[in-house]
């Protein structure tokens, strides 16, 4: 029998430690309910980090046994290999050179090096499990050379990769001193996908530029495999958020938050702690819109939510810094006795008090410098069950090519984004309407189960198209 075998980075858990013992935390991800689909069934499993070192070896085979029952397998990682492969060549390197972050990048031997490593002890973790019939799943930046590993171990089986943050255009690409290895790493897989169009076209370049492998429709031809590459944005898991924001406890935490805000208008925002979300752009257009529009203040707020991530990366402690001294700043400059501009929270929230800050803001303010696709502008249109609220939404975001009738901005362009909060600010309730009843629509019907679905369809496509081919 053969099974499907989920790969990525962190597990859809995380392990946490608590007086001496461990317990585990499921994370509420929307890839992680999309893909319960999968590795729940059968022999199916998920394989990954559990987000915490464990030394120890009998509790390492405690982890094991708990892992199992929950259908995941881990791949331990050690303190070096977080600290050179994750934050190292994961969150130094390639992150900040696949978001055009090039003063951001790292270019360390070391790191490389710990990234081959610890992709080899992926693979290793891999093929204790899997046979050459299996079909593999693997996700994100951080397993680019898996795929190809994989491809030399079991040359038979089924191998997809998915990146979920952007592909640069060539011209970074090729600043990479590893950027043939890391192509040819991809190129293991069947089927590659992207959130957009453009990502999957920027990949198509490097690899035609790096790899000298020419393509015909995103179909490759490597090593005599062919090779699918193409575009499936990634949805959400519509029902639960629709269903939350019509749930007794989120409507609870409004009425609850709502008496402490009183009547004013409230832009929400939402991100993990990233230099790709624009935070501190979004903070100087505020300060502006309240500078130029004194009849906004004390009318109207904005709840920010920055989610801690990655906090041993220097580049992001200096990013935290940044939005403490400006939101003091905006914050002492504008404050009365009974209203703050920014009610900033430097933590995440339980899942229904984020339904209620959906729910209950008037806009949402998606403004990233570069995202792969953004999920939160699609949760905040689905938590929106009265059709009253207003998207804004960055062009650099991969959802931008999907929800057009947000108001659409550049992040960079100060004017163009303030202009946009006074236009949502003023805009009537059935131009409302009409915009996020037909955002809702799509995000409906292209929901994060759809996505699995079509995804793995298509890799069915490609294995029977290569049949077909070696048949001939
Ligand atoms: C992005 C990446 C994911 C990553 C997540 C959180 O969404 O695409 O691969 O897991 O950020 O980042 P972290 O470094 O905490 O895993």
């Amino acid at each position: 029998m053969s099974k499907t075998i989920i790969v990525s980075n962190r597990l859809p858990i995380s392990l946490q430690h608590k007086n001496g013992k461990f317990e585990f935390k499921p994370s509420a991800g929307g890839l992680a309910t999309g893909l319960g689909s999968i590795y729940k069934e059968g022999e199916n499993i998920w394989i990954g980090w559990p987000g915490n070192d464990v030394e120890d070896e009998g509790q390492r085979k405690e982890v094991v046994d708990e892992l199992k029952k929950l259908k995941m397998a881990p791949v331990f990682l050690t303190k070096k290999d977080v600290e050179l492969y994750y934050e190292g060549f994961s969150n130094e390197t390639i992150w900040p050179a696949f978001h055009y972050f090039t003063q951001h990048i790292n270019y360390e031997d070391e790191y490389w090096d710990a990234y081959w490593n610890v992709n080899k002890k992926f693979c290793d973790a891999i093929l204790a499990k899997a046979s050459d019939s299996d079909t593999i799943w693997v996700h994100d930046y951080q397993l680019l050379l898996l795929p190809m590993m994989l491809r030399e171990k079991l040359p038979n089986a089924t191998i997809a990769f998915f990146q979920h943050i952007p592909f640069p255009s060539y011209e970074i690409m090729r600043m990479l001193p590893w950027r043939k290895q890391m192509l040819e790493g991809m190129v293991g897989a069947d089927l590659i996908g992207f959130h957009t169009y453009d990502d999957m076209r920027h990949f198509l370049s490097a690899v035609g530029r790096i790899l000298g492998l020419s393509n015909e429709s995103g179909f490759i031809q490597a090593d005599n495999r062919l090779v699918n590459v193409d575009a499936f944005p990634m949805g959400i898991d519509y029902e639960k958020f629709e269903k939350a924001a019509l749930s007794p406890k989120t409507k609870n935490h409004v009425k609850k938050f709502k008496q402490t805000l009183g009547d004013q208008k409230l832009l929400i925002t939402i991100d993990r702690l990233d230099y790709s979300k624009g935070i501190p752009n979004r903070i100087k257009v505020f300060e502006k819109l309240l500078d130029e529009n004194p009849k906004y203040r004390g009318k109207v707020s904005m709840i920010m939510v920055v989610v801690p991530s990655r906090d041993q990366v220097q580049s992001y402690q200096t990013l935290k810094e940044e939005i403490d001294t400006l939101v003091g700043h905006i914050n002492s400059k504008f404050s009365t006795l009974n209203w703050v501009p920014i009610h900033y929270f430097y933590r995440s929230f339980p899942f229904n008090e984020l339904s209620a800050f959906y729910s209950m803001s008037d806009i949402a303010l998606v403004t990233p410098l570069r995202d792969g696709m953004n999920l939160v502008c699609k949760e905040f249109v689905a938590s929106k069950t009265d059709k009253k609220g207003v998207l804004i939404l960055s062009e650099m975001a991969g959802a931008s090519k999907e929800l057009v009738d947000a108001i659409l901005v550049n992040p960079n362009d100060q004017e163009g984004v303030t202009s946009a909060i006074v236009e949502a600010l003023s805009m009537d309730e059935e131009e409302q309407e009409l915009r996020i009843t037909s955002m809702q629509a799509s995000l409906k019907k292209y929901d994060i189960f759809q996505w699995v679905k079509v995804f793995m369809d298509r890799l069915q496509f490609v294995k029977e198209k290569q049949a077909d081919l070696e048949s001939k």
